[in-house]
């Protein structure tokens, strides 16, 4: 480390304008770098808020392009879309998952005629669909993994024949990615990507989640015996190193903000496309802070993000993507 010594080196110089900070900035954020998650609905009419995410919605497909617009015109690449699917519709099996009509593939048609240049991101994982609330099918109270495994497969082809371009399995099944890309190669779709949530913790961080997609008052127990220890960080890696092994694209890694040596170590390690995850509890609890004045809102935003950077991650997916663009965009 070359290092020098005060008063022939005084660190402040590079502070002292603005100008200076910009040439000197070792991290840079901007659209590029963001991933807008949204949250889809049956019905129509005025989107309906999220109590517990102040500022998100659930929208209904009548209004969905509408609603992505702006987000387009800011240069924002993708979109992430999550169904709050009908009670009537989820069962023990999640099959409406399979549904070629359901809304996520319904969602998916519609925006790929709209705006074609826009990146979707299908999650792939059973929750939005069981009347149980967990990722994959239940066998004696245990999440089975290789019948779950065989029904994401399927699950991932219908959103890729809908038009959906990044499959991201969020649902920590061993083996899931390989069996995805033998499928979605089966199927043709041979560019369709696999954006692996690689490393995603059993985290107390996706409460209001759960809550605007109704999966909350449904999920019996918890996700532990597939989602990874808070604790674990070297097994991180071998999460990561499986899932590219299988044939990722990239890779997430989630919750974000209490996560961001995981992206450094995956970063540092593999030097792939690495995601991070800024969840719906890190939005609420900032949101929330913000709304009661006790963080600057686009300071906050900003910095957030930037942290992500910082860590080494190749982009963010966050509730504020478009409030960020805007900003950004100035
Ligand atoms: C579904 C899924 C979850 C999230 C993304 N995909 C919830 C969960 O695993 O229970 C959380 C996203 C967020 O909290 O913003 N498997």
């Amino acid at each position: 480390m070359i290092t020098g010594q005060f008063p022939t080196t005084r660190l402040r110089r590079n502070r002292v304008d603005a100008w200076t900070r910009r040439m000197v900035a070792e991290t840079s954020l901007s659209v590029d770098h963001l991933i807008w998650p949204i949250f889809v609905r049956d019905g129509g009419g005025e989107p309906t808020p999220v109590s517990t995410m102040p500022g998100v919605t659930r929208v209904g497909l009548d209004r969905l392009a509408a609603h992505v617009e702006e987000a387009v015109r800011l240069g924002i690449p993708a979109i992430a879309l999550f169904p709050a699917t009908p009670p009537g519709l989820k069962n023990e099996a999640g099959s409406e998952a399979l549904n070629p009509e359901n809304l996520i593939c319904q969602a998916a048609r519609l925006l790929k005629r709209e705006f074609p240049d826009l990146g979707l991101v299908g999650d792939v994982a059973l929750d939005p669909y069981t009347d149980h609330g967990h990722d994959g099918v239940l066998r004696d109270g245990y999440v089975a993994n290789d019948e779950s495994v065989a029904i994401l497969t399927r699950q991932a082809v219908n959103q890729a024949m809908a038009g959906i371009d990044i499959i991201a399995p969020s649902d920590m099944m061993d083996g899931r990615v390989g069996a995805i890309r033998a499928a979605l190669d089966e199927a043709g779709e041979i560019h369709t990507r696999i954006m692996s949530y690689a490393a995603k913790y059993a985290s107390s961080f996706y409460g209001p989640f759960r809550e605007a997609l109704g999966s909350n008052a449904a999920l019996k127990g918890d996700k532990k015996t597939y989602q990874m220890n808070p604790a674990n960080s070297d097994e991180a890696l071998r999460e990561v190193a499986m899932d590219l092994a299988e044939g990722a694209d990239m890779v997430m890694v989630k919750p974000g903000m209490p996560y961001l040596d995981i992206v450094r170590r995956v970063h540092d390690e593999f030097r792939v496309p690495v995601f991070a995850y800024q969840v719906s509890g890190e939005y609420a609890m900032l949101a929330h802070a913000m709304q009661h004045g006790l963080l600057d809102r686009e300071r906050g935003i900003i910095e957030t993000l930037m942290g992500f950077r910082r860590a080494g991650a190749s982009g963010v997916l966050s509730y504020f993507a478009v409030e960020a663009a805007r900003i950004l965009r100035g």
